[in-house]
C-alpha cells in the first residue's frame, strides 16, 4: 500500500516536471507544480488578497477564462460551483498543463486554444469573464477590451493588469485646448509605457499602463469599476461604452 502510493507520487512528480515549465503553482494532490516561482507562491498570493470580491458560492454561473495559463482561477471558480467554465490560451504549452491539473483534480472545464481577439467565435456571453494578466501582452490593448465587451462579458468582469508609473489619481478635465501642455506632465495622466524590446526579460510585455491609464481605458471600452480590491485587480461590470468608440471590426483568421 505504501510502496503503491509512493510510486503514485513518483509518476505524478515526473509528469508535472515533464509539463513544465510551470506559471502556476498549483497542488495536484499534495505536489505543487512551481514551488521555486520567482513571485512566490504564485497565484495563491494574490488570490487570497481578492478573493472576497467573487461570491462565495457561484450558484452554476457560467465562467470565461481569458489567458487561462494552467488554470489556477478555472479551478478557483469549480470550487465555487460555476456551471460551464470555458478557459482559452493562446499557448499550447500551459493549455497541456490546464488539462492535466483539471483531469487530475476532477474538474469538468472546457479548455481551447484560442486568442482572446477570437472570443466572437464563442457565440456566448458569459455572467463572469476572467481577463488577469493577459492586457499587457497585446499589441492591440484596446481592441482586446473592446471584443470583450461586444462579445462575451454578459455580467462581470474580473480584470488585472500589470502597472507602473504614478498611481496618482488625476484631476482632469473633459477637454483641453490645443494649445495645453503641460497636463501632459502630469504624474497620474493616464499613460502607456511602450516596451519596444523587453521588460523582466519577456518580449511579450508590449504596454504597461498606470494606473489612471488602466482605468480610462476599462471606462472608454464600457466596463463600469465596481471594485477594486487588489493594486491591480478590479470587479467591472458593463456600463455604457464612450461615445466616440466605433464597434470593433470582426476579425477573421488568414488560413
Ligand atoms: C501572465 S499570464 C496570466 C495567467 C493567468 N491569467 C493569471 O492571471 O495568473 C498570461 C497568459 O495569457 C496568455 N496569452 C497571451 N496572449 C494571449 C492572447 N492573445 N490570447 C489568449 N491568451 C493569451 C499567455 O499564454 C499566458 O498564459
Amino acid at each position: 500500500m505504501m510502496a503503491d502510493r509512493r510510486a503514485d507520487e513518483i509518476s505524478l512528480k515526473r509528469r508535472i516536471a515533464e509539463l513544465g515549465p510551470w506559471f502556476h503553482n498549483l497542488r495536484i494532490r499534495g505536489v505543487e507544480t512551481a514551488p521555486d516561482h520567482f513571485l512566490g507562491d504564485y497565484p495563491s498570493f494574490k488570490w487570497a488578497a481578492f478573493e472576497e470580491a467573487i461570491p462565495s458560492d457561484l450558484e452554476g454561473r457560467s465562467v470565461l477564462d481569458i489567458g487561462c495559463n494552467a488554470g489556477f482561477y478555472s479551478l478557483e471558480m469549480k470550487r465555487r460551483n460555476a456551471g460551464r467554465i470555458v478557459a482559452i490560451d493562446s499557448d499550447p504549452h500551459y493549455l497541456r498543463q490546464a488539462r492535466f491539473a483539471a483531469e487530475e483534480t476532477g474538474c469538468d472545464i472546457e479548455f481551447r486554444q484560442m486568442s482572446v481577439y477570437d472570443v466572437a467565435k464563442l457565440e456566448q456571453r458569459f455572467d463572469l469573464v476572467i481577463f488577469m494578466g493577459v492586457l499587457y501582452h497585446l499589441r492591440h490593448p484596446l481592441l482586446a477590451l473592446d471584443l470583450l465587451y461586444e462579445h462575451v462579458v454578459g455580467d462581470h468582469m474580473l480584470f488585472q493588469c500589470m502597472q507602473r508609473g504614478s498611481a496618482q489619481e488625476p484631476q482632469l478635465q473633459s477637454n483641453y485646448d490645443f494649445s495645453e501642455w503641460d497636463v501632459f506632465e502630469a504624474r497620474g495622466y493616464p499613460k502607456l509605457f511602450f516596451i519596444e524590446d523587453r521588460y523582466a526579460d519577456d518580449p511579450t510585455n508590449w504596454f504597461i499602463p498606470n494606473k489612471a491609464a488602466v482605468e480610462a481605458m476599462l471606462r472608454s471600452a464600457g466596463f463600469v469599476i465596481k471594485s477594486n480590491p487588489e493594486r491591480e485587480v478590479y470587479l467591472l461590470t458593463r456600463g455604457q461604452r464612450h461615445y466616440a468608440v466605433e464597434r470593433p471590426p470582426s476579425i477573421c483568421p488568414v488560413s
